[in-house]
This record gives C-alpha cells, structure tokens and sequence, in this order.
C-alpha cells in the first residue's frame, strides 16, 4: 500500500484525516494543493514528506507552461519556497525540495527538466521503501520473543512511501517470527498513535494495544514494557533527535526504568549541518487543535494553548539509532557518512 505515489500529473495520497474511518485518496493537481494536504496533515510523517515535496515540483513541471528553461526553473523554486513554507521540522522535506531542484538544474531545456524532476521524485520515493526495509532487517534482530515494544506516534507506511521505519523494524521482527506485542500511545492532540499505528499494525494482524500518553510510565513501572522504538524528524550530528512531541518524556522514563530506547530513521534524517538539537526548528501548530477535540470544545475560551508538534530527545537518552546503514550508538553517528 503506497501512502503517496506520482500518478500521471498528479499527487495521489492517502487522506491520513480519515483514517480508521475511511481509507481515501486525494489527488493533488499542483505545489499549492500538496502544500495544503501537508498543513492539513493529509500526509505526514518525515520520509512521506519528502516524496511530497519532490512530487509537488514534478506536478509542476508536468504542467508549467514556461517556454524557457529559466522560466521553469523559476516556477519550481517558487514552488519549492511554497512547500518549504509548510512545515519546518522534518528535514526530509528539504532533503526532497533540494534534491528535485538539483535534478531540475542539471537539465539543459523545459522536457528536460520535466523528465528529471519526475525521474528524481519516483527515486526518493523508489528508495525509501527500499531503506526501510533495510531498516527493518537491520533492527529486527533487537527485538525478542515475547518483547512487549512501545512506539508513539506514527512511524509506519504511512508515514513514509511505504513499510515504515519504526513500524518497519517492528513489521521485520514479527515477519522473522517473533512474538512480539505493541504499546501504542494515542499521540495527542491528533491522535497518530491511535488512529495510524493502530490500523497499520491490525490491518498485519500484528497484536497492538493503545493506550494514552499518560500511560507510559505506569506502564514501565509495571515491567510492561521491554524496548521503545520510535521514528524521528531530524538528527542533530551529535545524535539529539526530534520527533513528536511527546517523545523526550517517553525516552526518560525508558532510561530510569533501563529500557533500551531505540530510533529507527533513514540516514537523511540527520542534518549533520546542525551540531545540536537545540538548533533544530520546532513547528508550533494552532492552539484548535488542542482546544477541540473532534468538533468540542475542551478548553474554557480565553485559556491559553501551547501547541509544539515536536520535542527534542537528547542523545544520552537514546540507545541506538537503528538506520539502512546499520545499528549505531549516539557517539557514532558521524561514523557511518564516512566512506
Ligand atoms: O506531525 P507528524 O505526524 O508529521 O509527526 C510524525 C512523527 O513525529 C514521526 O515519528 C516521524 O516523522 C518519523 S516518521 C517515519
């Protein structure tokens, strides 16, 4: 099941707001219509994001009327200045923007441009289902029969072209044959964990439980939980990963309870550019999200709301990071870029 696919001239994606209720698709005519479906969480999760955007400017240059090579290139890096306006934390996004303007440039006329942007879109998307499930091979052997793994939010097929991340390590070991149950947490205020995680995971007829954020550490403290893997957004190069809000508490108490805290990410989720987590941008979302719940109000009016969509765990929390390069340790991040 592809979550988001270039079909033709369109952007076709799974309507992530509908879910568990309905399994729809939206088509995605142009750069402004994609950006919309990612401000509306339509699609989301970071490898997803990056395929969006390249297919965002391929759309684009399918149906520019630009005469000229310079005139295209033009269109699409306003395209591209629309999508990167959407959401700032997730560097896949940018990764995707920059390697479709990069394939858009090296190209010398307009049909040029239109088969590299189209070819370098169907590559991100082509290669991260393929990373993913090296992912998963790569991690699966951490997990254990009878493992009970906890993951928030939602890093499964449909948060990237398809598999999963987090979702993928946990798809591989119970592929292998292992035992394996899944805490998953509902992830508020929209709620990823319990309407994605959930139906991803029943829909494999892999056993998952939900429970509320506020769970986890009664959880832990019970002996319920065995390993923690969750996806990310962006890596800093000394390992301090964001990743939905929620996140940086989960990784604490998994260190006082001496739970191993594992992020399974694709290696171009680290932005060795940032040498912190600290210089990791963090969207701030409306604060309705948070004050109606499904249409009701649950916030007296005039309270104020604070609504960060991410945090920042930093690496001493973490255990590994499980990537398509292998099992590394915080520490040893930089190493696997080299050669
Ligand atoms: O706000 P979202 O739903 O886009 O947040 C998604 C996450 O935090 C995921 O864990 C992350 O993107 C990794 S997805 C493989």
């Amino acid at each position: 099941m592809r979550t988001i696919e270039l079909r033709g001239n369109e952007v076709v994606l799974i309507d992530q707001t509908q879910l568990p209720q309905r399994l729809v698709r939206v088509r995605c005519r142009s750069a402004e219509e994609v950006a919309v479906a990612i401000e509306e969480m339509k699609i989301r999760g970071a490898p997803a994001l990056a395929a969006a955007a390249a297919m965002a400017l391929a759309v684009t240059a399918l149906r520019s009327r630009a005469r000229t090579r310079g005139e295209l290139l033009r269109e699409l890096e306003r395209a591209g200045r629309r999508i990167g306006r959407t959401r700032p934390t997730a560097v896949n996004l940018f990764v995707g923007l920059e390697r479709a303007l990069r394939a858009a440039r090296s190209a010398a006329d307009v049909e040029g441009i239109r088969k590299a942007v189209v070819s370098e879109a169907e590559a991100i998307a082509e290669e991260d289902v393929a990373v993913n499930r090296k992912i998963g091979e790569n991690g699966a052997v951490l997990l254990e029969d009878g493992d009970l793994v906890l993951t928030h939010c939602n890093a499964g097929s449909l948060a990237t072209v398809d598999y999963g991340t987090a979702l993928g390590v946990i798809r591989a070991a119970w592929s292998a044959g292992r035992k394996i149950e899944v805490i998953a947490t509902e992830t508020r205020p929209l709620l990823q964990g319990a309407r994605l995680t959930a139906w991803e995971l029943s829909r494999d007829g892999i056993p998952v439980t939900v429970v509320t954020d506020g769970t986890v550490g009664y959880l832990m403290a019970q002996g319920k939980v065995d390993k923690v893997v969750v996806g990310a957004d962006r890596i800093a190069a000394n390992g301090d990963a964001a990743n939905k809000i929620g996140t940086y508490s989960i990784a604490v108490l998994a260190k006082e309870h001496g739970i191993p805290f594992y992020i399974a990410a694709p290696t171009s989720t680290v932005d060795l550019k940032l040498r912190t987590g600290a210089e990791i941008p963090i969207e701030e979302r409306r604060p309705e999200e948070v004050i109606f719940f499904r249409g009701v109000r649950v916030v007296p009016k005039g309270v104020k709301v604070f609504n960060p969509a991410f945090d920042v765990t930093p690496a001493r929390f973490i255990t590994a990071f499980i990537t398509e390069r292998g099992v590394v340790r915080p520490g040893e991040l930089a190493k696997i870029f080299k050669g």
